[in-house]
Parts: structure tokens; C-alpha cells; sequence
């Protein structure tokens, strides 16, 4: 008798790697950070300027009371919340790895690690920034909330926040298309009809190393991640950045940015 086995395979045939198949907890965070965020890469730098006129823009047109916000999947990565900052009163840094968590609650708990300055400087060069007299240390203190979870719980829509983040996250934890989409859905359908939103995408990667462990990715280009959120959001824009030559790695194209307001 024939058994067929139920088995998703890449075109390599390969076995695809789903979300579950992956030991977040190995993720390096120290690695991570020396790999990405201890130097300010022109990249960044672009990403967070856009992010900042996109919120600064969004809370001129719409003053109102303080707002929830949350970054999804915030790894070892603090500048996503920085960006949310001058508007929360709380931030909920999610994220599924134990080693991300423990440093994102020693960022909480102690003082903000030096290399984030860099980022925070550029931020201030908007006023509603460097109007935050208590400074960003003291902020981020008071309103993250850091917190275990899994990405794809959120997509019931059951809890909501004002305004969110998502960066690298829906593209660099899988190779499966439709978790992709699903990852996407659930970091919308997290947020209120007609909050801010930014998310940030990496390019046709082939995946990524930290420390010695390799992370799945799935490669996806504008019209895949435009595909999606429209879906979700009536006004996105998208941002391409990175040139060949000077990216922050191989194996990727670029950095998309996706900025817009969820729908009502
Ligand atoms: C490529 S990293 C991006 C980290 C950070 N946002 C940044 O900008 O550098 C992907 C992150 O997603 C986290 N992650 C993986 N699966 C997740 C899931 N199901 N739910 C929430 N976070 C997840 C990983 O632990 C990791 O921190």
C-alpha cells in the first residue's frame, strides 16, 4: 500500500520551515544588535526619518488624548517603539523569543543601551520628539510593557492598539507564503480603525544568520506586501531603500517601508 505524506516542499525540495519549526529562543540578541543596530546604517537612518514624519504627521492632523501603541515582534530592536514615543502612554514590546524579551525588560529596567542615542538624535530632528523633556530612557521606562506572545493569536482582533509597528518581522519568520499573509493580517487586525501604522519589509531575503543559527525568511517584493495590506488600509505608501553595495548584508534586495492608517 502507498502512504503519501502531507509535506510542504520549497522548489529546492527542501522541506519548507514554518514558524513553529524554528527555536526562537536561540536568536542572539547581543549578535543580533552587533549585526544591525550598533552603527547607524544610511538605511535606518531613512527608515526612521519616514516613520517619524509619518506619526509626527498623523497626531498633528488628529491631537487627542495619549494613545496604546505596540511593536510587533520588536526583537532586540528599541527604535520602532522610540518612534511611538512622544504619543504613548504605553507600548507593548511583542515578542515570541525568551532571549529578546530578557533584553528588551533589561532596556525597561535599567537604561537604555548607548547605541540607541544615534537613533533617538535623529528623531529629534523633529520638535514633538525633542520636546519629550523627561528624555527617552525615562519615557520608555514608564510605558513599555514587554511581553511574551505569539503574532499569530493577534489576528482574531481581539485586543487593539492606536498606532503600531512591525519591522522585519512577517517576512523573516517563515518560508511559507501563507503565513506571511497571515503574519501581515494579524499585525492589522491589532490595531483600531484609523490607526497610524508602519512596517518595514525585507526585500527577496533568503534568510539570515545570527549567531550560528540560521533564521527562515520568504521572499517577497512590493507587490506581494502591497497585495495584503490594501486589504487593511486604504492609504499605503510604499518606500524602497538600499542600493547594491550598500546593504547591511547579503542575501536581500532592499528594505520596503509601508506607512498608511488602518481602515474603519
Ligand atoms: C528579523 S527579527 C526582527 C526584530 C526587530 N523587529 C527588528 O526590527 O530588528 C524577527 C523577530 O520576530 C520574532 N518572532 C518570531 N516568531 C514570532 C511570532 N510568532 N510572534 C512574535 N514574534 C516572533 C523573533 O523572535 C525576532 O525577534
Amino acid at each position: 500500500m502507498l502512504f503519501l505524506v502531507a509535506m510542504t516542499l520549497e522548489p529546492s525540495g527542501s522541506p519548507q520551515k514554518l514558524n513553529c519549526d524554528v527555536d526562537w529562543s536561540l536568536i542572539d540578541p547581543e549578535d543580533y544588535i552587533r549585526r544591525n543596530y550598533l552603527a547607524l546604517h544610511p538605511d535606518d537612518r531613512a527608515i526612521i526619518s519616514a516613520v517619524r514624519d509619518h506619526f509626527s504627521d498623523h497626531f498633528q492632523k488628529n491631537p487627542g488624548s495619549p494613545a496604546s501603541g505596540i511593536d510587533v515582534g520588536a526583537g532586540p530592536n528599541i527604535y520602532p517603539a522610540l518612534t511611538m514615543l512622544p504619543w504613548c502612554h504605553d507600548i507593548t514590546l511583542f515578542e515570541r523569543s525568551p532571549s529578546n524579551v530578557k533584553y528588551l525588560e533589561s532596556q525597561r529596567d535599567g537604561t537604555l543601551d548607548s547605541h540607541w542615542d544615534k537613533f533617538w538624535d535623529v528623531l529629534c530632528e523633529n520638535a514633538d520628539y525633542g520636546a519629550l523633556e523627561e528624555g527617552p530612557a525615562r519615557k520608555f521606562q514608564k510605558v513599555a510593557k514587554v511581553r511574551q506572545g505569539n503574532l499569530f493569536d493577534l489576528v482574531k482582533g481581539e485586543e487593539r492598539w492606536d498606532i503600531g509597528t512591525m519591522f522585519f518581522v512577517a517576512e523573516s519568520i517563515t518560508e511559507s507564503f501563507e503565513e506571511f499573509r497571515s503574519g501581515v493580517s494579524s499585525f492589522m487586525n491589532a490595531l483600531e480603525p484609523g490607526a497610524p501604522f508602519a512596517a518595514a519589509f525585507m526585500e527577496h531575503s533568503l534568510g539570515y544568520q545570527v549567531g550560528r543559527e540560521d533564521f527562515p525568511a520568504i521572499d517577497v517584493g512590493e507587490r506581494e506586501v502591497l497585495g495584503i495590506l490594501k486589504e487593511y488600509a486604504g492609504d499605503v505608501n510604499l518606500t524602497h531603500f538600499g542600493k547594491p553595495g550598500n546593504l547591511v548584508r547579503k542575501g536581500y534586495t532592499g528594505m520596503i517601508l509601508a506607512c498608511g492608517h488602518r481602515n474603519n
